[in-house]
């Protein structure tokens, strides 16, 4: 069965990641979650953490691989045999960004295209920039987040490395 590829810089992951995988992979049946390395961000979790942190949120859903990723989204396509992009949409803002990512990706490999699943309305307030900011002033993320990120997550908002 040829993959879909949801790819993001996971940092970490959280539960609207997971009902984004969860509700792809009930469509498409193969679902590649794939960790982009290089994004333009600085990262709290290494991508080995960011990795390891996914396999644990999404064990038990059927169909499902973690990867990780170096350089353009589409030359990782052409490893995977996918066509299709995944992202989840929370709100407008969401969509100037993805806009231009799918084009981009569209003109670099014609043929690829990017569905777009829309957050859950528990979910669609949920970022993992907002996520780590509560998490750093001490403030409870246990519905926001896997449980086992949670710990990893306190650990690392209160003694940065
Ligand atoms: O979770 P994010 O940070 O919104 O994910 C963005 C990501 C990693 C999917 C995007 O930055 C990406 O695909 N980076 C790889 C480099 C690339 O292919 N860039 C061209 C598309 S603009």
């Amino acid at each position: 069965m040829t993959p879909v590829v949801y790819p993001g810089s996971f940092d970490p992951v959280t539960r609207g990641h997971v009902d984004v995988v969860r509700r792809a992979a009930s469509v498409f049946g193969r679902v590649i979650v794939a960790v982009a390395s290089n994004v333009r961000k600085s990262a709290t979790f290494s991508v080995d953490e960011r990795v390891e942190m996914l396999k644990d949120a999404l064990e038990g859903i059927p169909g499902v691989e973690v990867d990780a990723f170096e350089g353009l989204l589409v030359d990782y396509l052409d490893h995977t045999d996918a066509k299709v992009v995944i992202r989840g949409v929370r709100a407008v803002s969401d969509y100037e960004f993805e806009f231009q990512m799918a084009h981009m990706n569209r003109q670099l490999r014609p043929g690829i295209e990017t569905v777009f699943l829309v957050a859950g309305p528990e979910e669609f307030f949920i970022s993992s920039s907002a996520v780590k900011e509560v998490a750093c002033f001490g403030g409870d993320v246990s519905t926001f987040v896997p449980a086992c990120v949670e710990a990893r997550l306190r650990a690392r908002m209160t003694n940065p490395t």
